[in-house]
């Protein structure tokens, strides 16, 4: 009797065994292959499908020497931009065409660059959906952009009141505060010589995020700094985790790294959480009005409840909690390097520079923002829009296919990923004309569907109904910020200005291997007088600008400081 269990269970076990073996033959390699060859039956080409890695080991080494590239790059040859930025696709598309495929692991990405599939891609959300993220990047980033169908139908419902143009009306004078404190620091440091040689870049992060501090949680400013800082600390472990193969479950695993990534959330979900209970509290006790982000999603989360009679209907505090967390991520980054770029396009094209600073003397003269103002800047739109066009700050979307589905006569496989590479697509002369890769915001001077002839070609803040919620508000925080620079200063570029556009996340400027002799800003003043007093000033000021250099230093995002620009008082 005995035997015959024993022989059952190892039957039953090597069975299980072979039917593990197998399923891993089929993950591994029989679907891959299949797809493989579906997908060249279609015309999407591409390396042929390697065991288990794919097309990973040469995407990773060729972002690292995108990464490690310390040369200048010709910041008027878009080739060779492009073959920086995006060098793996690049290479995919002159090798194997339009409709390429990239082979992540043994998942196949397609690419697609027909205007008309983009579009029907990014209408189609209930179709095409956000491929699934690494459980680490979960922790870190969650909230509407993650969600799909009903529940990012609620989120977006209720959290799109808050960034309405009128609401945003009202963070005028939280975005200029932000604004006048870094120009300010600007000021001191041009006092001595009329000129300084400054790193932009880290001075602008730090706007964006005292901007987003202030506008996402208004008189909880201070805690709102405390909690985006250890945000940031958080996506730097989530970021190292990133590097090394993930193991399922391993994130549960009681590791250094796990232990402080779990008690930076519970301290930031528990910040998060008083300021929420204080603000609930004040609006029932009828106190204030909801200028931030913050109260508005409240407000707006408490009418819909309310209205229906039903909490479902509303969201909960922890995901009011994951949202705030997402405006960082989300706001931050993106932003500054919207200016950071417009500032280094500028200092090319000092032309552009000198008749957006005609423009905004005209409109506003050297007076304090106001909206109606601000929409009259006409060709500063413009200078936006051709910035986004040319160094997106996302550059390339992802998607994953549903179920099976047909696209513009293409048969799609469910889990299929489908990539949509914006920075390539807005550089495309077959889609823009031979001066695609030229920096020529008069393209754009009868708006964005005259220069797209109505196609979805130009789409740096997404398209259709998952398109950006906070595209006005980092428009009006960039407008505001680049009218009081044009205002008080004018920029070129500093000898040692490296052009090499780098992707991090977002598309960043060069960073310097730390311990690099340190560049200095040139701004030239025109009539202040000197002052000894001043100079101990400015001298306490260059250490803050240090300050912000060392902090980032511990960044894996925005490691170490890059742009270096002359700053000229007009
Ligand atoms: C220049 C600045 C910005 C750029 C270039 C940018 C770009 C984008 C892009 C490309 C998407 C679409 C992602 C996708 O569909 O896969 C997106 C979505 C989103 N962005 Fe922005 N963004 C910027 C600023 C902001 C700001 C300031 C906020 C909030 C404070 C914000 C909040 C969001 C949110 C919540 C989503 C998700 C929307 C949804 O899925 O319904 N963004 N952004």
């Amino acid at each position: 009797m005995d035997a015959v269990v024993t022989n059952t269970l190892a039957i039953s076990c090597a069975l299980a065994v072979v039917v593990c073996a197998l399923k891993f033959v089929n993950l591994l390699w029989v679907r891959p292959k299949k797809l493989e060859k579906f997908l060249n039956n279609q015309g999407f080409k591409g390396n042929k499908y390697r065991l288990l890695f794919g097309d990973t080991k040469e995407l990773s080494m060729m972002f690292q020497q995108s990464k490690a590239n310390s040369n200048h790059i010709n910041i008027d040859d878009g080739d060779e931009i492009i073959s920086q930025v995006m060098a793996f696709k690049h290479q995919s598309l002159q090798k194997h065409g339009r409709s390429n495929i990239t082979w992540m692991g043994w998942n196949p990405r397609v690419t697609i660059m027909d205007p008309e599939l983009i579009k029907d891609v990014l209408t189609k959300i209930y179709e095409f959906q956000k491929p699934r993220m690494n459980p680490f990047v979960r922790l870190v980033v969650t909230g509407v952009v993650t969600y799909e169908g009903d529940q990012w139908n609620k989120h977006r419902k209720l959290i799109n009141p808050a960034f309405h143009v009128e609401k945003l009306k009202n963070m005028v004078p939280a975005f200029h505060l932000s604004c006048s404190e870094m120009l300010g620091m600007w000021e001191k440091l041009v006092s001595t010589n009329g000129s300084c040689e400054l790193d932009v870049w880290p001075h602008l992060q730090a706007l964006t995020k005292d901007v987003i501090s202030r506008t996402a949680f208004g008189s909880s400013y201070e805690e709102g700094i405390r909690i985006f800082e250890l945000i940031k600390e958080q996506s730097v472990l989530a970021m190292e985790a990133l590097q090394s193969l993930y193991i399922p479950g391993s994130r549960f695993l009681p590791t250094k790294r796990n232990n402080m990534m779990k008690a930076i959330d519970k301290e930031v979900n528990m910040s998060i959480k008083c300021i929420i209970d204080k603000r609930l509290k004040e609006m029932k006790g009828g106190e204030g009005t909801c200028h931030d982000l913050l109260g508005l999603m409240l407000e707006s989360n408490i009418k819909e409840v309310e209205q229906h009679q039903n909490k479902t209907k509303g969201m909960t505090i922890n995901e009011v909690i994951e949202e705030c967390k997402l405006f960082y991520f989300a706001g931050q980054e993106t932003t500054s390097s919207l200016l950071v770029w417009t500032m280094i396009l500028l200092s090319r094209h000092q032309e552009w520079q000198s008749r957006a600073r005609e423009e905004v003397l005209n409109v506003l003269g050297d007076k304090d923002m106001d909206m109606d103002a601000l929409n009259h800047l006409k060709v500063m739109n413009m200078i936006f829009y051709e910035v986004l066009r040319l160094y997106p700050p996302v550059t390339g979307m992802a998607r994953m296919v549903d179920k099976d589905i047909t696209l513009g006569g293409l048969l799609l496989p469910a889990r299929l990923q489908i990539e949509l590479p914006i920075m390539l697509i807005h550089y495309d002369e077959q889609l823009w004309g031979h001066d695609a890769k030229k920096f020529k915001p008069e393209r754009f001077s009868e708006g964005i569907s005259k220069a797209t002839k109505n196609q979805v070609i130009y789409f740096p803040f997404g398209w259709g109904p998952r398109i950006c919620i906070g595209q006005n508000f980092a428009l009006l925080e960039a407008k505001i910020a680049l009218a009081m620079i044009l205002q008080r200063f004018t920029f070129e570029f500093s000898p040692s200005y490296v052009h090499t556009p780098t992707p991090i996340v977002t598309l960043q400027p060069k960073f310097v291997p730390p311990h690099t002799p340190r560049a200095s800003l040139h701004i030239l003043e025109s009539d202040d007088e000197e002052d000894p007093k001043e100079e101990q000033d400015v001298s306490q000021t260059l250490e803050v600008a240090y300050e912000i250099d060392f902090e980032n230093n511990h960044s894996y995002l925005t490691r170490h400081f890059m742009v270096l620009l002359y700053l000229v008082t007009p």
